[in-house]
């Protein structure tokens, strides 16, 4: 690895999870490039301009929807891309090879140093594989999780795209745990903290003035939905909206469900959970035993919601993490997680599609005694700052294992 000579990298964002974890690089590739022009100004020299980070950024398409994508980059201050693949959505195997054959293109037209790829999506997967072929190095960021469940997509992903990089930055400690035991060298392993925090806490401010649901505080629950597992499975799907619509009694219940779940909702005729949500109107929320359902939101929307609400029901990784830092109780609709750490430190509770548990569970939050939790180690605002220090070679004191 030539861990000095990295001066041009390509980006890669291909779907929603995706944008908030490439922001925070992005952000501080600049911040690193305009402090080299500033030395570079008040020196008079050449030497400092020479030293900064050229990046492209790549956008797969694999998410095209304005919400699922165009609104994220625009909250996000993120810039647009360099590169937008348009690969759409298509199976498995052909969205991946759709990605990766305009991605080989776009490697062997930039020429990059490194490609950085983020989280776990297909897109994630597909560029790793493209760039390792053309003996380009790669990083992960996210790297290590594991669910330990192979009918999840992204567990594929994110063992094929850990097996195949360079650098592995990974958020916590479980993950330098896993990397290492599935025998990757402890010089690659970075433990650098958790980007998508960088971004939550960066935005965290601006969210709470972007209101444009008006809704009580604390006065409501929060929903999202998405996985195969949960939504294309007719049995699984209703025992979750059963469940919920019986803790609406106590609580309205907000929903802005993503596109594969409001194509389930409409093959599965079950419309009538739900109630559709005013988003403009005075008084959004109908209150009396609802689960209100609404499109997906952007960002700052989603993220003031959450930070707002008595507890969050999901089966997203990501947002497991966000209720974490923001001390809101969160149970998760699925048997497993990737991401332990938010249940042994943090507010998040596994309840699965069972409907006993997840009503036991409900009540207990609504009773005032959810998980309060602990912010774990580096979920400081400064991953991204390690990172980018970390691939130009600068001092840091990496994640050292035991054996
Ligand atoms: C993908 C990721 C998942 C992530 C999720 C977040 C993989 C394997 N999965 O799942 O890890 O949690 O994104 O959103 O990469 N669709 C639209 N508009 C869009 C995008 C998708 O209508 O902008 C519809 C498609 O028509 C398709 C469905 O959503 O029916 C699935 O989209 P796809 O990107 O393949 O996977 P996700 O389920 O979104």
């Amino acid at each position: 690895m030539q861990k000095n000579k990295i001066r041009k990298m390509i980006l890669v964002a291909g779907a929603r999870p995706n944008f908030m974890k490439i922001a925070p690089i992005v952000r501080a590739i600049h911040q690193r490039n305009s402090s080299c022009e500033m030395r570079s100004l008040f020196h008079r020299d050449q030497k400092n301009q020479k030293n900064q980070i050229n990046y492209k950024l790549v956008h797969t398409g694999q998410h095209y929807d304005y919400e699922m994508s165009q609104a994220f980059l625009d909250d996000l201050d993120i810039g647009r891309p360099d590169y937008f693949l348009g690969v759409g959505s298509e199976s498995h195997a052909v969205q991946t090879a759709k990605i990766m054959t305009a991605f080989e293109e776009v490697c062997l037209k930039e020429q990059p140093d490194i490609v950085v790829v983020v989280g776990d999506v297909n897109s994630t997967m597909a560029c790793a594989i493209v760039a390792a072929k053309l003996c380009i190095q790669v990083a992960h960021v996210e790297a290590g999780l594991r669910s330990r469940d192979l009918t999840m997509p992204e567990e594929i992903n994110r063992i094929l795209t850990d097996t195949i990089s360079d650098y592995l930055f990974t958020s916590c400690e479980d993950a330098n745990k896993n990397l290492r035991k599935e025998g990757i060298s402890k010089e690659k392993i970075y433990f650098v903290g958790n980007v998508m925090i960088d971004t939550l806490l960066r935005f965290k401010a601006k969210a709470e003035k972007s209101g444009r649901i008006k809704i009580a505080e604390k006065d409501y629950a929060l929903l999202t939905l998405h996985r195969p597992n949960n939504v294309d499975d007719r049995k699984n799907f209703k025992n979750i909206l059963v469940a919920l619509r019986e803790v609406s009694k106590r609580t309205p219940i907000l929903f802005p469900a993503h596109p594969r779940t409001q194509k389930q909702i409409k093959a599965f005729g079950y419309e009538k959970y739900f109630n559709l949500l005013e988003l403009h109107s005075k008084n959004p929320i109908n209150p009396k035993n609802s689960i209100n359902l609404s499109g997906p939101l952007s960002y700052l929307e989603f993220l003031n919601l959450m930070a707002n609400s008595k507890l969050v029901y999901t089966d997203s990784g990501g947002i497991q993490e966000e209720t974490t830092i923001l001390g809101i109780p969160c149970l998760t609709l699925r048997e497993n997680t990737e991401r332990p750490i938010t249940i042994t430190e943090g507010t998040n509770t596994l309840v699965g599609s069972d409907r006993e548990k997840i009503l036991k569970e409900s009540y207990r939050i609504l009773n005032g005694n959810g998980k309060k939790g602990k912010i774990p180690k580096f979920w400081d605002g400064k991953a991204s700052e390690r990172i980018v220090n970390i691939l130009l070679g600068r001092p840091y004191e990496p994640f050292k294992p035991e054996s």
